[in-house]
Formats: structure tokens, sequence, C-alpha cells
């Protein structure tokens, strides 16, 4: 995700903190960046580029800006609006004497643009509405103002900034500056992290510590709806209705590394923590109303494309692939032919595609070499490409017919996680827009399985709370060395998921097994004490699943069992991870999420470097 960085005070060099400040937040993955300084002259001074952090350090170095008094930073990771320049932050008003830098997406942004038809909008990002709405406003104050006097300059900036934060939907982490107000910083929060450092005189904002570390440990850590006022020798903190509040100062025991994984030890973790926001902001705009043309403006996928295709095939590769079965049994649950193939066996497939068929590629980085020869054999045989893809700009994302992205951020960490999970919330985002308009869904039951996806980031970190209990779980088995993970239908395709997670950071040896099959051959390897991961929640197969339990039980295995608060009183198992109960088809986010946490704590154990397991790359872009 996006990365801040801003800075008010007058013992240091301003546009050598931004630069410090940018480069610790590269972490966190970015594809274009900037910066905005206000000299004493009251001008800001913006400077913006398509890549790295280093490349603008010599565009800014080279133009020595002097009697800085305060500036804004930004590392983008593009969300709305392709990697670019003219998409880069910080964004200006028209007169660019206001300038704001962002994290998180602005719901409602169209809505509140048709509100500025006179403003002269220079990008595609939902970002810019925000200046523009600041300068609209700070324009209707001063007009009441018939003296404008210099005092009033400073409240009619924070009174246009309160009205504009109550004004956004969805999520921010936001730090603005008026050139009028020298020195002055305003910022808020809501859902993207924002923390505020404490030096002499001083003080920075950052979307984590990381940014300023290296300069002061006292820290706020601004918490939702609220509002900063910062300026070199003032800090203070209001709700969204500018009523002042108290705030405690905390004092940060972290190093960089640790700062850098917001407190986490692993990217991994930390990922596998950041999957409620992944999810809502996968899901965001993009659910109601059903019976509108919003899938179609977000994608560029018309109603008729969305009726015509014979069947949806997908392909994908690892854990994505793991997401294309889900899809796959997704969409046949709603009465809709659909496919799913690994990547890399797609081409012994081409002879008999039909291209009908749409093809949907399902991809974190959009640079898998398997996958991106997979779109280019469809291509040449004439399907249609839909891809869900988390990097904007991506290879795969610029071949395919449409694209529908992923909001989860960067995924740092080799082994997927939120990404998982963001694509499982495209998934059904997919499904909710084709099902209905292929009358496989009607809109009442449309409206009811759009209301239950809204809630499942609440279900995601209801589910955090089992972390504990998987660790007690993780020191039981420890000292063994082969697992087996099996569920039916829906789940089996996270029985596989969750078998790849423990293989690929713990080194492992780890199965999984369609349960249906036991019988037919695996059960011969159940030996005394082996660890057995059996998803059992409440849907259609619970009793198959129940007598599945029972019959490695007899064989002595140590039984795991994945249960929601029904289907536990079901099943007879040597531990019992209960999540909350949810309709089948949203039952993989609820099973997945406890064996990426077992998988990380089972390596964690072993001591292995987690967030780069040996012999594995992030993005296999070879063959
Ligand atoms: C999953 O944990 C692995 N990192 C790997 O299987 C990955 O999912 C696969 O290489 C596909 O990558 P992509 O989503 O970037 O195409």
């Amino acid at each position: 995700m996006c990365g801040i960085i801003g800075y008010t005070g007058t013992k240091r060099d301003v546009v050598k903190v931004l630069i410090n400040g940018l480069k610790r937040l590269e972490y966190r993955g970015y594809d274009s960046c900037g910066s905005a300084v206000l000299n004493c002259e009251g001008k800001i001074e913006l400077d913006r580029v398509k890549g790295r952090v280093d490349l603008l350090v010599q565009r800014v170095l080279e133009k020595n800006y002097k009697n800085v008094s305060c500036g804004i930073a930004h590392t983008r990771w593009a969300t709305h609006g392709i990697p670019a320049e003219e998409n880069a932050h910080p964004h200006t008003d028209c007169r660019n004497e206001i300038v704001v830098v962002h994290n998180g997406i602005i719901e409602n942004y169209l809505e509140l643009k048709t509100e500025l038809n006179k403003h002269d909008f220079k990008s595609e990002t939902d970002t810019e509405v925000i200046p523009h709405l600041i300068e609209e406003l700070i324009n209707q104050n001063l007009r009441k103002e018939v003296i404008i006097k210099s005092e009033f300059l400073q409240p009619v900036f924070f009174k246009a900034f309160i009205d504009v934060v109550s004004k956004l939907k969805g999520s921010f982490a936001l730090a603005v500056m008026w050139s009028k107000v020298p020195g002055v910083i305003l910022a808020a929060r809501r859902f993207s992290p924002l923390v505020i450092g404490v030096g002499e005189e001083e003080f920075f904002v950052s979307s984590d510590v990381a940014g300023f570390l290296e300069y002061t440990k006292k820290t706020y850590f601004v918490d939702d709806d609220e509002i900063v006022f910062l300026d070199p020798k003032n800090i203070a903190f209001f709700d969204i209705n500018g009523k002042k509040k108290n705030k405690e100062i905390s004092l940060i025991s972290w190093d960089i590394k640790m700062a850098e994984k917001g407190g986490y030890r692993h990217f991994m973790i930390k990922e596998i923590f950041e999957q409620d926001i992944g999810f809502e902001n996968t899901i965001m705009r993009r659910v109601l109303p059903v019976d509108s043309n919003l899938f179609e403006r977000e994608t560029g996928i018309s109603d008729n494309d969305l009726k015509s295709f014979s069947h949806i095939h997908f392909v994908g590769c690892g854990t994505a692939y793991h997401a294309c079965l889900c899809g796959k049994y997704l969409f046949e649950s709603f009465g809709i032919a659909a496919d799913a193939d690994l990547a890399s066996e797609f081409p012994y497939r081409q002879n008999v595609l039909d291209k009908n068929a749409l093809v949907c590629v399902i991809t974190q980085s959009g640079e898998t070499a398997d996958t991106l020869e997979a779109v280019r054999i469809a291509k040449r045989n004439g399907n249609k490409i839909f891809a869900i893809v988390n990097v904007v700009g991506s290879t795969v994302s610029r071949e395919a017919n449409w694209v529908l992205y992923t909001h989860c951020g960067p995924e740092i960490a080799v082994a997927s996680t939120k990404a998982f999970t963001s694509q499982l919330a495209a998934l059904y985002v997919l499904l909710l827009h084709i099902a209905y308009k292929r009358d496989k869904l009607l809109i009442t039951k449309a409206r009811e399985y759009a209301k239950e996806l809204i809630e499942i980031p609440k279900v995601i970190r209801k589910i955090f709370k089992s972390e504990e209990y998987i660790k007690k779980i993780v020191d039981d088995v420890s000292d063994k060395n082969d697992f087996l993970y099996t569920a039916r239908g829906i789940n089996y395709p996270i029985a596989l998921e969750g078998a790849l997670k423990l293989k690929e950071i713990s080194y492992l040896h780890a199965e999984g097994y369609a349960a249906g099959e036991m019988k037919h051959g695996p059960i011969a390897i159940i030996n005394e004490g082996m660890p057995v991961v059996a998803i059992s929640l409440s849907t259609s197969d619970l009793e198959l699943m129940r007598s599945n339990i029972e019959e490695v039980k007899a064989r002595g295995a140590k039984v795991i069992a994945l249960c929601d608060d029904v289907s536990s009183k079901y099943v007879r198992a040597d531990w019992k991870i209960i999540v909350p109960k949810v309709s089948e088809w949203f039952s993989p986010v609820t099973s997945v999420i406890p064996l990426q946490i077992f998988a990380y704590y089972v390596a964690f154990k072993k001591g292995l470097d987690i967030d780069k397991p040996r012999n594995l790359a992030k993005s296999v872009t070879v063959k």
C-alpha cells in the first residue's frame, strides 16, 4: 500500500527528512513517488516521478530548495489510475496552493467529483478530489469573511479540512498543506495507519514509525476518525466533529527492521493480519447496488459479455491456482459451468479449448511466466481474458481484455496470504455480477449474498483471535514431519492451500487430499500420532467429513479439526479450531486463515527465514 511522510519544524533540512522517510517506506512496495515542500515565499514546490525514490531524490536535490518550512511526500502503490507521474502524489487543487498525500481508497470519489465540475482535474485518481474539495470549502468560507486577516486563514483551513474529512467514505490516511499557512500540516485517519513522531519543536507524520524512527521514538498512534493539527511548536488532536481530544504518547521500542513490519517479526504474519483490510478494499464500491452498471464501470466488461460466454475457465499457479479451484466450485454451485487449470498444464488443453469460454486468469504479481503464456495461448485461440490481478500495470493486466484488481497492497512475503483472500474477494464480486446478470441469482438473493459478503472483514477479525490457541497446537505437533490436510467440496482447495503454506515455509512434507479419496490410497500413510488437518465446517458434507475423521482417528491420527460453532458439536478431534459460521460459499475465507497462522508458527518455531523461504521467488517469471 502507499506510504506517507511529512515534516514540520525548524531544526532540520525538510527535504532530507522527506527523502529519508521515503527510503524507509520503500519496503511497502510502490510504483511512483513524489514530494511537496512549502518555501517561505509561500510557494509549493511539487516534484513527482513514475519510478524509484532515487529518481525523485535526483530531481529534488538538483532544485536545491531553500528556506523550506514544511513538506509532505508519498510512495504510491497504484489502485485507481495506472502508475504515471500525473497519478503520483501529492495531488493539488486548481491553483497549486493545497497539496495532499493519501493512503487508502475514497469510496465515494465519483459522487464528490460531480460537486466539483468547475475544477480542473489532472489525474485518474480518487485522491485528487480531496485538494479540490478543500479548495472549494475554503473559498466558500473566505467569501463569508469580509476582511481577510492572516489569523483567519488557519481556522478557515482547519474548518474546511474537518468538513472534507466528514464527507469522505472509504479508507484514508491523509496529510495536507496549504501555502497560505506555512508550517501547518493537517492529517486524518480512517482504517489506513497513521502515526505522529514528536521531536523538539518538530513533528513528523507517517504511515508507520519507520518513516521517522531515526529522529524520535516518541509517537502518537492516530485512531480512526481523528484529525491532527501540526505546526513546529504545536500538536492537537480532534474528533471528526472538530472537538479537541487528549491522547497518550507512546515510546517505540522497535528497531528499524521491526518498524518496517509494523512491529511484527515477519512480513508474512503482518500480511496475514492485514487480510480484513485487503478483503474490504477489494470489495469496496463493487458490490451494491447489484442492479446497476457499477461492475462495468469498474472493469469495462459489458452485461452482454457477462452473459454471452459458454463457461468460465480459471487459470493460475500455486496459491492463485487454489483460488481458481475455489472459483470453479463457486460458479458451479450457482449453476454456471466452470473449469480450472494449472497455468503450466493449460497448453495441453489448447486443442479442445472452447473459444467462447471466458478465460479468467488469477495472479498476484501479474508477471508469472506460466500464467502469461496461458493468456497468450487463449488469446490466440480467440478467447476473451478476464484477469484478477494485484499489481496495477503488470503485464497480465495490460494483456487482458478486462481486469478486476485486488486491493490488498503489495505482498512482500513469498508465501501468499492476503493476496489469496483478496482473490477470493474478487471472485465473490465477479460471481455476484455474473450470476445476477445470467438470472442465476434473484435480486433479493443477490442483496442477501452481498450483505453477507460486506460483513466478511468483521468475520476475519474474529478469526484473528484464534492465534494463541493455534500456537498451542503447533507446540503439540512441532516434532512431526508429515502432515495431511483433507476436506471436501469448496474447501478441498483450502486443504491444498493449507498444505502448500506449510510446505513452502517450514520445508515439512504436507499433502492436501480430497477426503473422499482417503480410502482410495492415502489412508495407508496414516501412522500413530500423524497430524491430520480436517476442514469440517457445517456445510453440506459435514456428515461425510465426520466419518472421514473417525476413519483416520481409528488409525492413530492426531486430528486438528477446523470447525465452526455448529459443526464442532458433531466432530471428535484432538484439537478444534473454531471459526464463525458463514454460508458455505464464503467458508474458504474462514478456513484458510487459521491454516496460514498454523503454517507461520510451525516455521517460526523452527527458526526459518519465513519471508524468503529457500529455493522460492515471489514472482516466478521463468517457465
Ligand atoms: C504461494 O504462496 C507462492 N508464493 C506461489 O505459489 C504463488 O502463488 C505462485 O507463484 C503464483 O504467483 P502469482 O499469483 O504472482 O501469479
